[in-house]
């Protein structure tokens, strides 16, 4: 670990350095950071807070949404929406977007966020996080609009999640590296772990949910075959398998050790699409994965130059250790 530097004196001496981080960009950081340590310890209450359990309602996607899916939408918009530094807000719990109200300044940044990945490891104690992704809004018209949002994720200015797991970790990138930082409870800020995050080339663990097997197309379930083929098969060594049914967790894994993360498209879903959404849990992920030397794509192409059309549009997923991503990549574009 480095010498105590907290998130705000990274971002402050980021900024002097490269000049990627500007005044509103840092504020947006501090404040999703502050949003997120507010989460993590309603999350940790669990049971002696009111937070467990369902709400009794649905979101767009038609999920049942978890007390903590609102608790935590709430809290990053509240968090959010009063400093000035944001145009508007997307989220996964959100039909549409959510302008800043007039009562406050309008800023240039638009920002979405999963506020609440792996909802169903909510109940039973396990992991689960916060997914963000930054955009600029685009010069030259008044107001907000749908349209603003529908950027590649190549445009995106900052991304990162926040795992809410043994330890509180917020992990981010702005485009020049992964840096990771732990949230220490007694000095009540987020304090470096790690910069530079590197993601091995190779790696002999993946992680994809095997009861959607049947419903697989034939390169992924090639893929999968050769993996578990181990030491006598094409590939001539053993691989093991990881789903912790959080991408924040299992995408945590891969940039602490390496790994390959898989949900992809399957027979049960016409519109080729998976079930994880592009705006804000695939584009970030992507380039945090991207930014650590790691690879991401839907099968083929890479994810963040997918042009969006929808904010809730999903995407096949496969990212992680970069030869791994290749050959599941290059299997696809063979059977085309
Ligand atoms: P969310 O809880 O935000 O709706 O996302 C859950 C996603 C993702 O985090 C995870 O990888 C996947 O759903 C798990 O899906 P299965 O339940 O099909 O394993
Ligand atoms: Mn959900
Ligand atoms: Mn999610
Ligand atoms: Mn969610």
């Amino acid at each position: 670990m480095k010498k105590n530097i907290s998130l705000t004196r990274y971002l402050v001496e980021q900024q002097r350095v490269d000049g990627l981080i500007p005044g509103q960009l840092r504020l947006l950081l501090e404040v999703v950071a502050r949003a997120c340590k507010r989460i993590s310890f309603a999350v940790n209450k669990g049971e002696l807070g009111d937070v467990m359990g369902t709400a009794g309602s649905e979101n767009v996607q038609g999920e049942v949404q978890k007390k903590l899916d609102i608790i935590a939408n709430e809290t990053l918009i509240e968090a959010n929406e009063w400093g000035g530094h944001l145009a508007a807000m997307a989220s996964e719990e959100m039909e549409g977007i959510y302008v800043v109200p007039n009562r406050y300044p309008q800023g240039e940044y638009l920002l979405m966020f999963d506020p609440l990945d792996g909802s169903s490891n909510i109940d039973i104690n396990m992991s689960i996080g916060t997914i963000f992704s930054v955009l600029k809004k685009p010069e030259g018209h008044p107001g907000v609009h749908d349209s603003d949002f529908m950027q590649p994720g190549t445009q995106q200015v900052a991304a990162g999640y926040c795992i809410y797991g043994p330890q509180t970790t917020l992990v981010l990138t702005v485009g020049d590296g992964v840096s990771m930082f732990t949230l220490d409870r007694e000095q009540g800020s987020f304090v470096l772990i790690e910069e530079n995050v590197k993601i091995p080339e190779d790696t002999k663990e993946f992680a994809i949910n095997m009861s959607n097997m049947r419903h697989w197309d034939a390169p992924v379930k090639r893929y999968v075959d050769e993996c578990l083929a181990g030491v006598e098969g094409p590939r001539g060594k053993n691989f093991n398998m990881r789903w912790v049914a959080a991408m924040v967790a299992d995408v945590h894994r891969i940039l602490c050790r390496g790994g390959i993360f898989m949900y992809p498209w399957d027979k049960r879903e016409p519109q080729k699409a998976g079930k994880l959404r592009l705006m804000y849990e695939a584009n970030p992920m992507s380039w945090l994965i991207e930014q650590a030397g790691g690879m991401a794509t839907n099968g083929r192409q890479r994810i963040m130059e997918i042009q969006p059309t929808q904010l809730h549009e999903r995407v096949s997923v496969i990212l992680g250790s970069k030869n791994e991503v290749e050959r599941v990549t290059g299997y696809h574009l063979e059977a085309d």
